[in-house]
């Protein structure tokens, strides 16, 4: 039996986490779940999940949810629920689901509690990926990614010694703007961010893949997942997404791993790792894909892939930074308040303002978070 902490349980992929262990059977159970706001899609999974334990972001949320469900489950509230969830005491594993730098409390706590930790949530890596990593092999649990092109990764270097790899090859659709030029970026609106060509997901990360902020991103959780120095990342697009991911190693010879562009295909191998289990998903048909392409990224259309290089180069505070302030010109954008091309300026303009310091520690890393988080709305 596997009993599970789910972080971020309405969101995109937490109810495919819930859609992947209706699917798995009685072996897997969720224990505890946390939220944000969406009351209604929460009470309907404690319905169907009956778990022991759920948490939401306020107060407001919490009264809302009594009134659906009652008083007999206990419902946390806020940050400390999210710690409460993460470590909570009859679950193993926790599915790290909710978006941005808030998912990195609650990580850090259930990797000190022992936990076995399956990160969807990137941030955390990009901001604390050295503390993260430190904690991780204390506690002796692997740490099996959930973005797809890390569980590639993950799965393409089983068993392989980690010496013998050359490079690693971060797959990219391209996003809805994949082929335009930065004079044709000028103009494009939310909704068009928001249309992703192959992938569904929250809007966060969508407006990330549209930048291509979120292969930067990647490229950093990458870095310290695996690692590497992040000059042996790559990052190749591929509108198909069918590969997601590969490593090249030291004789030439280049792994992938492929199938349809179906994040449940991740979060089963991270919840059944280290077996794998029959899936009811339909079965990669490479006749009918036909054709699987590849091409270049444009630094120059989408310069926040190469900040995201230049934050990992420097390293210490400058990710975390980077991070903060491309959440926040995210929001911006969403808001209406940025126009496209303004994210990548404001994450650029930040960085620059920013003096870089050695993250050795929790408290330095989240002070440079909160100063980048006041700089990127002051930037106009
Ligand atoms: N979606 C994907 O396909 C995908 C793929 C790879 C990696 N990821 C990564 O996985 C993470 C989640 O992405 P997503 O697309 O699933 O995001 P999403 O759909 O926006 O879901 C975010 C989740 O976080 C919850 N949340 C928001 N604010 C909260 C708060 N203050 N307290 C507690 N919970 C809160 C939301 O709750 P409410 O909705 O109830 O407010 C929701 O459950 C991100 O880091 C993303 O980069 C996602």
């Amino acid at each position: 039996m596997t009993r599970i902490a789910l972080l971020g349980s309405t969101g995109s992929i937490g109810t495919q986490t819930i859609d992947v262990v209706q699917s798995l059977g009685d072996e897997y159970q969720v224990v505890a779940l946390a939220a944000g706001r969406n009351v209604e899609l929460l009470a309907a999974q404690m319905r169907l999940l009956r778990p022991e334990l759920v948490a939401v972001a306020d107060e407001a949320s919490r009264t809302a949810l009594i009134e659906r469900v009652g008083r007999s489950t206990p419902i946390e509230v806020g940050p400390a629920g999210l710690l409460t969830v993460a470590t909570v005491a009859r679950a193993e594993l926790v599915v790290a689901a909710v978006t941005g730098a808030l998912g990195l409390p609650p990580i850090l706590a259930a990797l000190q509690a022992g936990k076995r930790v399956a990160p969807a949530n990137k941030e955390p890596l990009v901001i604390a990926g050295e503390l993260i990593m430190a904690l991780s092999r204390r506690n002796g649990q692997p740490l099996v990614p959930i973005d797809s092109e890390h569980s590639a990764i993950y799965q393409c270097l089983r068993g392989e010694d980690p010496a013998s790899v050359a490079r690693l090859i971060l797959t990219a659709s391209g996003g809805p703007f994949r082929g335009k030029t930065r004079a044709d970026l000028a103009a494009v609106g939310v909704a068009e961010a928001l249309a992703h060509p192959t992938w569904k997901m929250g809007p966060k990360i969508t407006i990330d893949s549209s930048t291509l902020m979120n292969k930067g991103l990647e490229v950093i959780e990458a870095r310290w997942l695996f690692g590497l120095p992040v000059d042996q990342v790559d990052v190749l697009l591929h509108p198909q997404s069918i590969i997601h991911s590969m490593v090249e190693f030291r004789d030439g010879s280049v792994l992938a791993q492929m199938d349809y562009p179906d994040m449940r295909t991740p979060i089963q191998f991270a919840l059944t790792f280290p077996a794998r289990q029959v899936s009811p998903r339909r079965r990669l048909d490479l006749a009918a894909v036909g054709q699987l392409t590849f091409e270049p990224p444009d630094f120059d259309a989408f310069p926040c892939l190469g900040l995201a290089y230049a934050a990992a180069r420097a390293g210490g505070t400058l990710p975390a930074v980077m991070n903060a302030a491309n959440e926040v010109a995210v929001d911006r954008f969403l808001a209406g308040e940025l126009r496209f091309l303004q994210i990548a300026e404001t994450v650029e303009t930040v960085m620059h303002q920013h003096e870089v310091q050695a993250a050795s520690d929790l408290a330095t890393l989240l002070a440079a978070d909160a100063w980048a988080r006041r700089a990127a709305q002051e930037v106009s």
